[in-house]
Parts: structure tokens; C-alpha cells; sequence
């Protein structure tokens, strides 16, 4: 009997999660400006809904890679393009400078399945604790890799020229999180203590990374 009840209440759980992640209705484009919290982004009325609304320009353009890492990602998420709220999937255009870096990150509510469209590129995420395991390859232009939900993954152009690669992942808002910023750039520091022994570093080379970020 009890194990009866436990069995259904997996299946209702099972079954309204899948309905969370799963639009209601035909869409639900972003109204930007509404003071109502909801699991994403309130929708507008969708008779007010037009063409605009589901559409994005300027992804033939390149990003702007002249900063420290030669990288420029351009996002199409749903506060680029609001007709993707509630639609689980959005994409992103990346460039890469020569040997620019997209530096080690996790979208904490996203798989990333990327493709070079042009130059080459070093791919990489490493699996969780225990292993740790590096998964890495080269990619040239055609090639696709997949970074899945929630792995440290990270890009390098290793060719002579520019690169550039399209993404698209399954969240209409995937998040990203910078290791590198989160750790030692954190808005309220982390304790030095805690940054020397989780690293294995002495509080001078700390101080120095917090400074850097
Ligand atoms: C690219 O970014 C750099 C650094 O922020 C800036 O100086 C430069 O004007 C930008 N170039 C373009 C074309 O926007």
C-alpha cells in the first residue's frame, strides 16, 4: 500500500514536471515591462503579438572581439528575441579572435550543442566528481559538439584566423556562469581562507586573482 502511494505521487511529480517544461499555449511573448513574477517572463496578450516579436536581426554580424580574452558571444535569448519565452531553446553566435577564449563556464539550465561555421576551434567540458574526465576535440567548419546541462566546458580558436560558431541550447535563458568570475571575482568576496585552501594557493597569488576580476 505504501509503496503504492509513493509510486503515484512519482508519477504525479513526473507528470507536472513535465508540464512546467512545456509551453501552455500556442507562445508567450516577453512583456518586458510587467511587474508580475513568474517562473521566466510574463506574457504580453498574444492577439498584440506580431512578427517583430519572433524574430531577431544581425546575427551575420561579428561580435566585437578586442578585449583580454578575443571572444564576443552574441546572445538570442528571450530578452533578444521575446517570442522565445516559455520555448526552451535559444541560440547564441560566438567569435574568436585568433587563439581568443571562451573561458571555462556552465549554463546551469542548459545543453549546448555548438557547430564551427568558420576557422578551428579546441572544444572541451570536463565530467562531474568523481572523474573529472576531460572530453575534448578539435572542430573544423561543419563539425558539431555537444556541452551537456550543467558541465565546465570551454572554446579556444586554434587556427590562424578568425572563428566563428553558432550554439543553440534547450533554454530560452540558459544562464552562464564564469568560473574564473564567480570564484575570484564575486561581488562581496569570497574569504581568502576559503579561496587558499579550496585552490591549494598562498593568500598572496589570492589577492592577486581577486584583483584581477
Ligand atoms: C570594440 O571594442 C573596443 C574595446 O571595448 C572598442 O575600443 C572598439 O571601439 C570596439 N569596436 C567597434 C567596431 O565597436
Amino acid at each position: 500500500m505504501a509503496h503504492h502511494i509513493l509510486f503515484l505521487g512519482f508519477i504525479a511529480l513526473t507528470f507536472s514536471l513535465a508540464l512546467a517544461s512545456s509551453p501552455l499555449q500556442d507562445f508567450c511573448v516577453a512583456k518586458t515591462n510587467s511587474p508580475v513574477l513568474v517562473n521566466g517572463l510574463a506574457c504580453e496578450d498574444p492577439k498584440l503579438s506580431q512578427a517583430n516579436d519572433f524574430f531577431f536581426a544581425g546575427l551575420h554580424k561579428p561580435g566585437n572581439t578586442s578585449n583580454f580574452l578575443g571572444s564576443a558571444v552574441t546572445p538570442v535569448f528571450a530578452a533578444q528575441l521575446p517570442g522565445l519565452n516559455t520555448l526552451g531553446i535559444s541560440m547564441v553566435r560566438i567569435d574568436y579572435a585568433p587563439w581568443g577564449l571562451i573561458s571555462p563556464h556552465t549554463h546551469p539550465r542548459a545543453t549546448e550543442i555548438l557547430t564551427v561555421v568558420e576557422g578551428t576551434i579546441y572544444a572541451a567540458f570536463v565530467t562531474s566528481n568523481p572523474d573529472n574526465r576531460l572530453i575534448a576535440k578539435i572542430l573544423q567548419k561543419g563539425d558539431v559538439f555537444v556541452f551537456p546541462e550543467g558541465l565546465i566546458h570551454f572554446q579556444r580558436n586554434v587556427g590562424y584566423g578568425c572563428a566563428v560558431a553558432i550554439a543553440a541550447l534547450n533554454s530560452e535563458n540558459p544562464g552562464v556562469i564564469t568560473i574564473a568570475n564567480s570564484v575570484f571575482g564575486s561581488n562581496g568576496p569570497i574569504p581568502a581562507e576559503v579561496l587558499t585552501k579550496a585552490f591549494q594557493l598562498d593568500k598572496t597569488a589570492v589577492d592577486y586573482l581577486q584583483s584581477k576580476f
